[in-house]
């Protein structure tokens, strides 16, 4: 797992994602004066610090690889948010917090960690009542059944819990909570994510590609890569706004 971090270290941000998305779902939050916001695989930062601009809240940023938060730090500093950013190792899985303390939980490109139907129970409890829990998920832009094999297969054994936006949507309302709107992320956020992993991979390929470990995650990466710009419109990322 180091190694995967390690590979992933250096990106602009560690999964698609852009300003304008994470200010279009904020916005659907519908959340004003100083929110309390407990952002969970906050990564780099790539959407805490648009969240801090966007929200004029404070946010609580936790992620469970320390190299990432440091770096977060660095980038709250330079766009001076730093003094409304919190950032804590935290495994996403175990929530350390007191209960209703949040007005709002986020987690871009993350919930797939522990699965997004564990996250939407454990996470819960920490939100106050009426409060918001906004994440975005990868999802099948298309039924999987008519899906080519090698995209079915490759996301049988990536992301096999993948499902639709509409399913997503279904399995928060029987988790208890309202939908206040869902979209899909902008192409461009894949574009431009997978143009930065993909320079990085080469970066890193001479010091890691010997490495067994190391190979696997470049290729498979390489093979992900190679799917979505043979089928850009099968997948993507949806953000899921709900209200607790
Ligand atoms: C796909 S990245 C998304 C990062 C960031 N939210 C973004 O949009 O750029 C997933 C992040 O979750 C972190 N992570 C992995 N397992 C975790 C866990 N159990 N708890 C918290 N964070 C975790 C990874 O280190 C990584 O930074």
């Amino acid at each position: 797992m180091e190694l995967f971090f390690k590979i992933y270290e250096g990106l602009k941000r560690e999964g698609p994602g852009s300003h304008a998305m994470t200010r279009r779902a904020w916005e659907l939050c519908g959340l004003s004066g100083k929110p309390e916001i407990l952002e969970l695989g906050s990564g780099s930062g790539g959407a805490t610090i648009p969240l801090a601009q966007v929200s004029g809240g404070v946010v609580t940023a936790t992620e469970i690889y320390r190299p990432f938060l440091d770096r977060l730090v660095e980038r709250a500093k330079a766009a001076g948010v730093a003094d409304r950013i919190v950032a804590a190792v935290m495994d996403m899985a175990d929530v350390r917090a007191e209960p209703e303390s949040f007005d709002c939980i986020w987690c871009e490109g993350a919930a797939y960690i522990m699965g997004v139907d564990k996250a939407l129970d454990h996470w819960k409890p920490f939100l106050k009542p009426g409060g918001r829990l906004c994440f975005s998920d990868a999802v099948w832009r298309m039924d999987p059944a008519d899906a080519p094999a090698r995209l079915r297969d490759f996301w049988a054994e990536g992301y096999p819990a993948m499902r639709t936006a509409g399913a997503n949507n279904r399995a928060a309302e029987a988790a208890g909570y309202t939908v206040l709107g869902d979209f899909l992320m902008d192409q461009a956020c894949w574009d431009d994510f997978y143009d930065d992993v993909e320079q990085r991979l080469a970066d890193v390929e001479p010091v890691y590609g010997a490495d067994p470990d190391g190979r696997a995650v470049i290729d498979m990466t390489r093979v992900e890569i190679g799917l979505y710009r043979e089928y850009p419109e099968s997948w993507g990322y949806s953000f899921h706004v709900l209200r607790k």
